[in-house]
C-alpha cells in the first residue's frame, strides 16, 4: 500500500479501531492451542478489544492463521490485517542450540543461518513476527535468562544481534519467508539484580552506555524492527515507562522509528512496581514514552479511551503508534497479501526438514565448548564406553525458549548409539522435590528409583574402559522465572558422579545446562569436560560426532565459569583494582578468603583435539594518531596431530583514562582451521577507533598508553603495547 493510502487508513479509523492495533491479546482467546509465555491479565478489558486487536502471539500453524486471519479480517471495519508473533528465538521446531551456546561459537554466520532456517519455518507457518534476539549482556549465571543472551561481551553481543536480524529478516522482512525481528530487552535486563527476574536493575549510565546499550543499538542499526521494552526497573524506573530510556537514549539517540512493543504485561506491571497508582496511570505513562503495543496487561485496552476524553493523552501520540503498526503491517505486505507465506504444504515439506536437521546438528557440534580435556577424549575406535546419566537417557536437549519445540522431535546421544557403548540413566534428573519453573518436580519411591539406578551404573562403569558421565539442567531449571541461587548440578547426579569416579576414573563429563553452572566440586573427578548446553534436536548427533572425534571441539566460553556463586556477577572486562593481588602471600589486598579471584573458565578459553601455539605479536609501529594503522601480527601453528579451529582474539586496555576502563576489552577475532604442522601469519590491524568509549567529549579516544594481547583466551599474556598520540 502506498504511504498515501496508509495515511487515509489511518485517518479514517474510528478511535477505537486506533486503540485496537495497539492491543496485544494472548493466543490462547483466538486458539486454544497457542504457546503459553505469561499469565492472563485484565482479559475482559482486552476481550472487548477482540474484534478490533492488531496483533496476538503464541498462535502457530499455517492454516490455523490463515482462518484466523480470514476471519479477523472479514469482521474488522477496515479490514485490517492482523500480526501474528511468537517466540522463535533459537528455532522453531527444528531447535538450534541456545543462544549462549551461539555466542560461545564466535560465528555470527552460523548464527544467521540458524535464523534464517527458524525464520523460514516461522513463516510458511503464518508468523510474522520473532521476538528475537535477546541482546541482554549477561553476567550472573544465576539469572535463568543467560541462556537466551550471546554472553558477557558487548562486541560478541552486537555481532550476534546483527546476524541474527539479518537471518530472520534479510534485507527486508516483506521478502518472501522472512520475518520481522525484534530486539529485547531494552533494556539492561541482563544485569538483574541477585540474578532475580521481573525486578531491579542498577547501572551507573557509563555501564550501560559502554556494556549493556552497545548490542541493542547494533541488532536496531542492523534493520530490527521492533524493539521490546524490558520488565527490571532502571534505576528506580521501570523500563516500559521510562521516558529517559525510550523517548531521549531508543528514539533520539539511536534513530529508533519502529513498533515499541511491552513486555508481557509489562506496562500494567509498573503498578505492583510502584510507579503508576493504577493501569490508568500506567497507560498513560508508557504511551508517552512511546510504548506503541501494549503485550497483554490490558492498560491500554482499559484506559486510553478516557485518558484521550480527559484530555491526558492528546490523540497525536495515538495515531504515532498506530502508523507504525501500521507501517510495520505494509513493510510485510500484509495489506496485499494477508496471509504472507504461511503455506500448509510448505510447512509441511520445510519444517524439521534435513536441511535444517543438518544445521542444528552443525551447530550442536560447533558451539560445545571443551573445557578440560586430559587426552581421554575423543574415544577411540573399539573402546567400550559406558554413557551414563540422565542425558544418556531420557532428559530434554531442547533449551527453555524453544516453546514449539517437541522432545520427540529431538534426537539424543542414546537415539544414535556409539558401536559397543551402553547407555544408562543413573539417576533421576533432579533431586527429590526440586522446582523448575513450570511447576515442582518429584518423583515417587525417588530414594528406592536412584538406588536401582545407581547400582546399575556402577556395574557398567565397572567394565567401561571409559565412561561418559552425562548431566546437567533441566530445560525448565533456565530460562525465564528460572533464577537460582545454587548453581551446581542437582545433588543427585553430583553423587552420582562421586561414586562411579569410586569404580572407574576415566571419565568424561558431557554438561547439558542452560548457564555457566559452578563445576568446582566436579571438576576434579573428570579427565575431560564437554559443555553441551541445550544442543537442540540434533545434540545427540552433533555431540557423537565430537565426542567420536569426526570432528573436533572448537566452542569458546562465551560467559565466566564461577569457581563459586558467591563471586557473582562477575565477567573478564572488570575494572582494575587500587590493590591488584600480586600473590597470595599479599595482605590487604582485592581478593575473597575462601576462593582464588579467578573464573573456573574465563571468558574465550576453549580447547580443540589439537594444540595451537601463538607467536609473540610483531607490529609495524609503537605509537599511531588518529587515522593511522598499527598492523599487528601473530604466526599461528597446530603443533598437534589433528586438524583444528582456533579462535585467535585481540583483546585491548586502556592504561589510563578519565573513565576507568576495563582490565580487557575483545577488540576483534578471527577463527582459523589448520592441519597438523599447518602454521598461518594473522594480521590484526589496530586504530583510533577501536579505542573510543563513552567519556567527557561523548564517545572519543583519550591519548596515552594502551596494552594489547593477542591470544587463544581472554587471560592470555601474549601481549604488547602502544601509544596513542
Ligand atoms: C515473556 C518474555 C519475552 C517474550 C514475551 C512473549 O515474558 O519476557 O522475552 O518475548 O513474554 O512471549
Amino acid at each position: 500500500m502506498t504511504e498515501q493510502k496508509l495515511r487515509e487508513l489511518l485517518d479514517d479509523l474510528s478511535l477505537e479501531e486506533k486503540i485496537g492495533q495497539l492491543v496485544q491479546i494472548p493466543g490462547w482467546h483466538f486458539e486454544d492451542s497457542a504457546a503459553v509465555t505469561g499469565g492472563d491479565t485484565q482479559a475482559d478489558a482486552q476481550l472487548r478489544y477482540k474484534p478490533l486487536a492488531g496483533s496476538t502471539l503464541g498462535v502457530l500453524g499455517a492454516e490455523k492463521l490463515r482462518a484466523l486471519q480470514e476471519s479477523y479480517m472479514a469482521n474488522h471495519p477496515h479490514h485490517i490485517p492482523m500480526l501474528f508473533m511468537l517466540d522463535v528465538v533459537h528455532g522453531l521446531r527444528t531447535v538450534f542450540p541456545i543462544p549462549l551456546a551461539q555466542g560461545g561459537g564466535f560465528d555470527p554466520a552460523l548464527a544467521e543461518e540458524c535464523a534464517r532456517a527458524a525464520a523460514l519455518e516461522a513463516a510458511v507457518s503464518g508468523i510474522h513476527v520473532t521476538f528475537a534476539p535477546m541482546c541482554d549482556l549477561v553476567r550472573d549465571s544465576r539469572w535463568g535468562r543467560v541462556m537466551e543472551s550471546p554472553g558477557e561481551d558487548p562486541l560478541v553481543n552486537g555481532l550476534m544481534a546483527q546476524a541474527m536480524v539479518k537471518g530472520f529478516q534479510g534485507e527486508h522482512c516483506g521478502e518472501k519467508d522472512r520475518i520481522a525481528a525484534c530486539i529485547k530487552h531494552f533494556a539492561a535486563y541482563g544485569a538483574a539484580v541477585a540474578g532475580l527476574d521481573y525486578q531491579n536493575v542498577e547501572l551507573s549510565e557509563q555501564t550501560l552506555r559502554e556494556f549493556y546499550l552497545p548490542a541493542y543499538e547494533k541488532g536496531i542499526r542492523a534493520g530490527a524492527e521492533l524493539v521490546m521494552t524490558s520488565f527490571n526497573l532502571l534505576n528506580g524506573v521501570p523500563a516500559s515507562g521510562n521516558p529517559w530510556l525510550l523517548n531521549q537514549v531508543l528514539r533520539r539517540e539511536m534513530g529508533f522509528d519502529g513498533v515499541l512493543i511491552s513486555d508481557w504485561g509489562s506496562i500494567g506491571e509498573m503498578v505492583p512496581h510502584g510507579y503508576c497508582a493504577d493501569l490508568k496511570e500506567a497507560a498513560e505513562k508508557a504511551i508517552h514514552c512511546g510504548v506503541d503495543i501494549d503485550m497483554c496487561s490490558g492498560a491500554y485496552a482499559g484506559h486510553l479511551q478516557e485518558l484521550i476524553a480527559e484530555g491526558k493523552v492528546d490523540i497525536s501520540l495515538i495515531d504515532r503508534a498506530v502508523w507504525r503498526v501500521l507501517v510495520l503491517k505494509n513493510k510485510l505486505g500484509l495489506f496485499e497479501n494477508p496471509f504472507k507465506d504461511a503455506d500448509a504444504a510448505r510447512e509441511k515439506e520445510l519444517v524439521l526438514c534435513k536441511a535444517h536437521r543438518e544445521l542444528a546438528r552443525r551447530a550442536a557440534r560447533e558451539t560445545a565448548v571443551l573445557l578440560k580435556n586430559d587426552g581421554i577424549l575423543p574415544l577411540n575406535p573399539g573402546e567400550k564406553a559406558a554413557f551414563i546419566g540422565p542425558f544418556a537417557a531420557d532428559a530434554p536437549l531442547h533449551g527453555g525458549w524453544a516453546i514449539v519445540g517437541r522432545d520427540e522431535d529431538t534426537v539424543k546421544l542414546k537415539d544414535v548409539p556409539i558401536e559397543g557403548a551402553v547407555y544408562l540413566p543413573g539417576c533421576t534428573l533432579l533431586d527429590n522435590g526440586m522446582v523448575y519453573n513450570t511447576g515442582s518436580y518429584w518423583e515417587e519411591d525417588h530414594e528406592a528409583k536412584n538406588a536401582a539406578l545407581l547400582q546399575q551404573a556402577l556395574e557398567a562403569a565397572k567394565s567401561a574402559d571409559k565412561v561418559i558421565l552425562c548431566l546437567g539442567e533441566h530445560r525448565m531449571q533456565t530460562g525465564e522465572a528460572a533464577s537460582r541461587a545454587d548453581t551446581r548440578l542437582p545433588g543427585v547426579q553430583r553423587n552420582l558422579l562421586e561414586q562411579v569416579a569410586r569404580v572407574n576414573p576415566s571419565i568424561a563429563l558431557v554438561i547439558f545446562s542452560g548457564r555457566p553452572l559452578e563445576l568446582t566440586e566436579q571438576e576434579p573427578l573428570a579427565k575431560a569436560i564437554l559443555y553441551g548446553w541445550m544442543p537442540g534436536s540434533e545434540g545427540g548427533p552433533g555431540l557423537n560426532d565430537l565426542l567420536t572425534g569426526v570432528c573436533s571441539p572448537k566452542g569458546s566460553v562465551p560467559m565466566s565459569f564461577p569457581r563459586s556463586v558467591g563471586q557473582l556477577p562477575m565477567s573478564y572486562n572488570h575494572m582494575r583494582s587500587g590493590r591488584p593481588a600480586r600473590n597470595p602471600a599479599q595482605p590487604f589486598v582485592t581478593r575473597y578468603l575462601d576462593v582464588p579471584n579467578t573464573p573456573l573458565y574465563p571468558f574465550g578459553h576453549g580447547l580443540g583435539y589439537t594444540e595451537f601455539t601463538l607467536s609473540p605479536i610483531r607490529q609495524d609501529r609503537s605509537a599511531i594518531a588518529p587515522g593511522e594503522t598499527l598492523t599487528a601480527k601473530v604466526t599461528l601453528t597446530n603443533t598437534g596431530r589433528r586438524e583444528g579451529t582456533a579462535t585467535v582474539q585481540l583483546y585491548i586496555h586502556d592504561v589510563t583514562a578519565s573513565r576507568v576502563r576495563p582490565v580487557r576489552e575483545l577488540a576483534a577475532w578471527q577463527q582459523m582451521t589448520l592441519n597438523p604442522g599447518e602454521e598461518r601469519e594473522l594480521t590484526f590491524q589496530l586504530r583510533e577507533e577501536m579505542l573510543r568509549f563513552p567519556n567527557a567529549q561523548g564517545f572519543a579516544s583519550e591519548k596515552g598508553k594502551f596494552e594489547f594481547w593477542i591470544g587463544l583466551c581472554s587471560d592470555t599474556d601474549n601481549g604488547s603495547g602502544f601509544e596513542l598520540l
